[in-house]
This record gives structure tokens, C-alpha cells and sequence, in this order.
């Protein structure tokens, strides 16, 4: 038997999750940042799934400045190539390997390398794989001023630091390192521009405006397609869309802002997080549970033993009372493996009792209690009593949120995606109904989601959640 520690991954919220972001582009391309593996959810199925033409390319016109077509959607790109509403127009990521990677995949969209070359010996493979360099620093210039032959010229963009101070040139250097970039023999198409906002997660910050007006200023009157906004400046910031959105975390289904609102545009999840139980004990009042003996049973109490811990990429610092659902009945008993579907999923489709042959199943909260360990971690069962040893435990997902476990263990999605560990099972969900029914699941999972966040703003004081344990409506979806 697996130890049943997945994650899941629902391409169609991802496609979902895209066509999102382009709608809120508001006809800015769309610049899908994958890189870090596709933040933790596997770099090639990300891309590929994103790609439009169910494995790579095909969305647009033209592939590659050696070729002659032109990178369509790429920098400077005219109007060729408007991809599908689920296909991204370009692809981005950090490393010549990543790239190189969509390159084997059979990607043919535009790759952006965000921070260029680490060294003059990436440019000729970053040419003859025709990727689109960000020039941030002097030595990238000088490098390219001094290269050999390349196999293709480089279609390049230009980095402005516009008040974040991490890479980009001064506004004031931005004329002249255009001009010197202008003129390499061995560039191809406009010279696009791009910057970063720092505080886009933050509606109430000032910085954003700022740094717009900062990023305008340093290229004004030099021609070439403009690129700023990540994820939260997409949703939040209709200002900053300019020519290019780059959308990283929203694509993964987590909201990118510090206080997400009820208005946000739905993201879908797209990675669940997922263990089984692995034991049930009865435990007596006052014992004790997990290392450091940290959680002190309040009242007689069953205990759930689920197979996922840090080892798994699961935070540490998560604290008793961190949520996460029980699938009661999705395991067949104790040692069963019934399947790998997201747990959200199969309780969706499972329907009445006897009707689908699946065990019926309930989703079911509970909590964590005690400190997580390598390979496990200890949950509350009392809201889940007819959990039994096998039954699935979704540790993030739909429900519960991955934002909402990030702020209990004081991190953000990112980290939590990325941080995901190799000897999780990665499994890949293809979801088959259709977009109105699958937007209903997902409202419902939010409202539940909103409904438990305000639950548990009340039961901030352990002993209270016991008391108020059993009013709690058990596992609406
Ligand atoms: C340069 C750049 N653009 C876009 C993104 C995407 O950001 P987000 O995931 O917040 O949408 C990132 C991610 O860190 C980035 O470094």
C-alpha cells in the first residue's frame, strides 16, 4: 500500500485559472510565469496544459527569430498569434534548464528567461533554443556586446528597477543601456520593457503608483512593448496590465493579496495536498500528543494519525488548530487505496448512497493538534467521528484553502506549492465537467471556506472550539 501522500493536480483549474487572468488582462498578453517547476505543481505538465493544442504550441503563429517568422506573441510581437483563451502567449521562467525543459516539452510559445543569463556561456544556448533574454545588469550588456557568432539573434527586454531594489537598472541608465542594446548586431525585434512591483499584494500601498509612474517616466518615448504586473497587479492594479501580464500564483488557484475580498475573480486550487489516515486511537483526557508534548487532550477524544508531515513538504510551524477535511468513507478500511482522484472530487461525484458504487462520502473538518513530524502529523477527530483508518485527509485544496494554511503557518501559497517534497506522489486530474457546474462547486467550497475562517476567528480559544464543537453544521460541500 502507498503511503497515500499526493498531490493532486487539477489541470483544468489551472486552464481555468488562465483564462481568468486573461479576461482580467483586458487584452494585454499573457505571460505565464511557470518557473520553480511550475511553483511546485511539475514544470512540463504546467506547460503543457497551458500551451493550447493539448501539448505544446499550436496556439499561435510563428515560433523563433531564427526562423524568420518572428516569436509572434513574444517581445515586440505585432498581432500574430493571439493565443486561445487557454493558452498562454508566452512562458516564463528563471533558469536556462527550465527553459530548455519547455524546449523538449514541444513548447514553441516565446520563453523568457526573468533574469537573463547567469553567465556569457548561456547565450548561445539561449539562442539556438531562441529564448527572450531580461537584461538587468551591465556585465549581461557587456556579455552580449562581446559575443561570438550566435546561432539566432536574441529578442531581448530590459529591466527597470522602479523602486524595488532587487534587479533592473536605475531609471536614469535606461537610455543609454537601450541604445547600447539597440545596437547589437545580434538582437532581434523590439526591445521590450519590463519592471516589478514590490506591494501589488497590498490594495492600500502606495508603491504601485509609484513605481508605475517611475517604470513610464524611465522609458518614455522609446518604443517597445511595456510588461509590469505580476498576478496581483493583473486583479488589483488595472494600470499596471500595460502590454505584457506576467500571472504566477493566481494560475496555481491562490489569491495573490495579502487581504483577499469577496469581488476577487475565483481561483480554483489547483494543487491538493493529500494524506491518508493511518491510524485512530481513543485518546483519555489530559494525554498528550506529539513531540515536545505540546497538545494536552482537553476531554476523552479520538485521534487521527495522517501520512503526511515536513518530510513532505507540509510547514512545520502549522499550529494545533490548523483545518484540514476529513474525507470520511473515501478510504474502504484500514490499509485501502481506493484511487487517486482529489478527495473534493470524488465527493462531489459520488451522490446518494448506493447510487455510483463509490463508498459514500462526507467531507468532514477537523483540526490539527500537536507538532508535525517527518512523516506524520495528529489531527482532532471530533468532528469527524466516523473517520476510519485508509480515509482521506485533504491538507490543502479546495478546502481547506492553501492561503489559509499559509497564514497559519505564517508563510504564503508560494512556499507552500514549492516546498512540496519529490517523494510526494504527483497525480494529474483531468476534470470533466463543465464550467458552470465546476464554477457552483467551487463558490460552494468558498462559501463553506468563508463560513469556517469566521468559526474559527470565534473559537480562537482551544477550549471554546470544544464547546462549540457540536453546533457546527458537519460537512456541508
Ligand atoms: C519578474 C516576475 N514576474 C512575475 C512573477 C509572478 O508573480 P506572481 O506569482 O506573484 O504572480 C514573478 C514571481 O515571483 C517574477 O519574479
Amino acid at each position: 500500500m502507498s503511503r497515500g501522500a499526493q498531490a493532486v493536480i487539477d489541470l483544468a483549474a489551472l486552464r481555468a485559472n488562465l483564462r481568468t487572468a486573461r479576461k482580467a488582462a483586458a487584452g494585454a498578453r499573457v505571460m505565464a510565469v511557470v518557473k520553480s517547476d511550475g511553483y511546485g505543481h511539475g514544470l512540463a505538465r504546467v506547460a503543457a496544459a497551458l500551451a493550447g493544442g493539448g501539448g505544446g504550441g499550436g496556439a499561435r503563429a510563428g515560433a523563433g527569430p531564427g526562423a524568420g517568422a518572428g516569436v509572434g506573441a513574444g517581445v515586440g510581437g505585432g498581432g500574430a498569434g493571439v493565443a486561445a483563451d487557454a493558452a498562454a502567449d508566452a512562458f516564463a521562467v528563471t533558469t536556462l534548464e527550465e527553459a530548455l525543459t519547455l524546449r523538449r516539452c514541444g513548447i514553441t510559445q516565446p520563453v523568457v528567461l526573468l533574469q537573463g543569463p547567469f553567465a556569457a556561456a548561456d547565450l548561445e544556448p539561449a539562442a539556438s533554443a531562441q529564448l527572450e533574454l531580461v537584461i538587468h545588469a551591465a556585465w549581461q550588456v557587456e556579455a552580449l556586446e562581446q559575443a561570438s557568432a550566435l546561432t539566432a539573434p536574441l529578442r531581448l527586454w530590459l529591466k527597470v528597477d522602479s523602486g524595488m531594489n532587487r534587479l533592473g537598472f536605475p531609471p536614469a541608465a535606461v537610455p543609454e543601456m537601450w541604445r547600447r542594446l539597440q545596437a547589437l548586431p545580434q538582437r532581434s525585434g523590439e526591445i521590450g520593457f519590463m519592471t516589478h512591483l514590490a506591494c501589488a499584494d497590498d490594495r492600500r500601498s502606495g508603491m504601485t503608483a509609484q513605481q508605475l509612474a517611475t517604470f513610464d517616466a524611465a522609458c518614455a518615448g522609446l518604443p517597445g512593448p511595456r510588461s509590469a504586473a505580476n498576478s496581483a497587479g493583473l486583479l488589483g492594479w488595472p494600470e499596471s496590465r500595460l502590454d505584457w501580464v506576467r500571472p504566477g500564483i493566481m494560475l496555481y488557484g491562490a489569491s495573490p493579496f495579502i487581504e483577499p475580498r469577496a469581488d476577487d475573480p475565483l481561483l480554483e486550487p489547483v494543487m491538493t495536498l493529500q494524506g491518508r489516515l493511518v491510524a485512530i486511537k481513543q485518546c483519555a483526557r489530559g494525554a498528550v500528543v506529539g513531540y515536545g508534548a505540546t497538545y494536552r487532550c482537553p476531554e476523552a477524544m479520538p485521534l487521527g494519525v495522517v501520512s503526511v508531515g515536513y518530510g513532505d513538504g507540509y510547514p512545520r510551524h502549522a499550529p494545533s488548530g490548523t483545518p484540514v477535511e476529513v474525507g470520511v468513507g473515501s478510504g474502504s478500511g484500514a490499509g485501502s487505496d481506493s484511487g487517486s482522484g482529489a478527495m473534493s472530487d470524488l465527493m462531489v461525484h459520488s451522490g446518494p448512497p448506493g447510487h455510483s458504487g463509490q463508498p459514500v462520502q462526507r467531507a468532514q473538518p477537523a483540526a490539527l493538534v500537536g507538532r508535525i513530524s517527518m512523516d506524520m502529523l495528529a489531527i482532532d477527530l471530533r468532528r469527524a467521528p466516523a473517520a476510519r483508518p485508509g480515509d482521506r485527509v485533504v491538507l490543502w485544496g479546495a478546502q481547506p484553502r492553501p492561503e489559509t494554511i499559509a497564514k497559519a503557518a505564517g508563510t504564503i501559497a508560494y512556499e507552500l506549492f514549492c516546498q512540496v517534497t519529490p517523494r510526494v506522489e504527483r497525480v494529474e486530474r483531468e476534470e470533466q465537467v463543465g464550467q458552470e457546474e465546476r464554477a457552483a462547486q467551487v463558490e460552494l467550497a468558498e462559501r463553506v471556506e468563508r463560513e469556517q475562517q469566521g468559526e474559527r476567528v470565534e473559537r480562537a480559544e482551544p477550549v471554546k472550539r470544544e464547546e462549540r464543537g457540536g453546533r457546527r453544521r458537519g460537512g456541508a460541500r
